[in-house]
């Protein structure tokens, strides 16, 4: 069977997890439960955005959230970006690495971050200098891959196209998020294989939700066609605000599960793992999304 030896996991629970709550962390507790991940052994950790608070409140004072991060070699800590406003904003909080977004359907992008695909390029081209000056390394998504939920369909020649106009603008790293878990494991390998045309394998990350049950099944899926990293958030939090219906991503035990039973090795520990699911369930209103951590319990919680 061909299957990767290793795959990485990032963590996006402290960004794409909460960004959709109802309930608002305070930044001491997004800290606490950012540390609590790193204990698990996660190397790569999206901890906020630089967003406008007035949209999207549960981010807001992700400045203080950095300012309370303990610095730590192992681990990177990613911030979201959508404009030269956040990325100044995020230099200004001494990030290091940033994420930035669009998408492969022009609806959803007005409805996410008000303007069409050309223009979201065109802010991130804008900052792209800066962000290269910083020495700043710059992850690029690319969402609603496998589905649209205004557009519906959404070609797998158009994912590769944005994919690959991010890559020219500097990014290290694609991630291609299914937003709304539409997709299923056939449509999952046929977009990475039209992607992986235009942009290398090695440079492409899964990022899918689990809306519909399917996000394990396409991760399966394309970890055959040579992913080796996944995007993914403890105890399935998460979902788009601007995504109707887009419930959480899939839940990184549950990745984690199957990757230790397929043998891959990740460098997560599962028990501190479901320390910080036990942590961050206390602090939200919030039912544990994985199904792995419905049944096992941390010893230490
Ligand atoms: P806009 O209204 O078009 O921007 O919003 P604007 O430039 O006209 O500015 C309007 C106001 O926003 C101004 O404030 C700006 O200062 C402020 P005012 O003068 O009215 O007081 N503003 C900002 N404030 C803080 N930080 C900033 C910033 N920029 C402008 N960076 C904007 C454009 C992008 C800001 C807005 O639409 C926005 O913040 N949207 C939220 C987007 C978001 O966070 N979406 C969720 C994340 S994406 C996602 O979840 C998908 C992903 O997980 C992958 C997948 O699953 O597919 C990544
Ligand atoms: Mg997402």
């Amino acid at each position: 069977m061909n299957l990767p030896d290793k795959v990485t996991l990032v963590e996006v629970g402290p960004r794409d997890g909460l960004q959709n709550q109802s309930h608002t962390l305070t930044p001491a507790e997004r800290v606490e439960f950012i540390e609590r991940l790193s204990q698990a052994g996660l190397s790569q950790i999206e901890a906020g955005s630089f967003v406008s608070p007035t949209q999207i409140p549960q981010m807001a004072n992700t400045d203080q959230v950095f300012a309370g991060l303990k610095s730590n070699d192992a681990v990177r800590y990613f911030a979201l970006v959508p404009n030269l406003q956040g990325l100044e904003a995020a230099i200004d909080a001494g990030v290091k690495d940033i994420a930035v977004f669009t998408a492969a359907s022009d609806t959803f992008t007005h409805k996410n971050i008000n303007c069409s695909i050309a223009e979201s390029l065109d802010r991130i081209a804008l900052l792209m200098p800066v962000a290269q000056q910083t020495d700043l390394r710059v992850r690029g998504y690319v969402s609603c891959t496998l589905g649209c939920p205004y557009e519906g369909e959404i070609h797998p020649e158009r994912v590769a196209e944005v994919a690959k106009a991010l890559v020219d603008l500097g990014c290290y790293e694609i991630s291609l998020g299914d937003t709304v878990g539409m997709g299923t494991p056939e449509q999952a390998r046929q977009m990475i294989r039209t992607v992986s045309r235009q942009v290398p394998l090695p440079m492409l990350a899964a990022h899918f939700h689990d809306t519909y049950g399917q996000a394990l099944a396409n991760l399966y899926a394309v970890l055959q066609e040579g992913i080796t990293v996944i995007d993914s958030a403890v105890a399935g939090l998460g979902g788009c605000p601007y995504a109707r219906g887009a419930s959480g991503n899939v839940a990184t035990e549950d990745v984690l599960y199957m990757l230790n039973g397929l043998g891959i090795e990740t460098g997560v520990d599962m028990n501190a793992l479901l320390a910080a699911n036990h942590y961050v369930c206390s602090r939200l209103d919030h039912i544990n999304h994985s199904k792995v951590a419905a049944v096992l319990q941390p010893l230490h919680p």
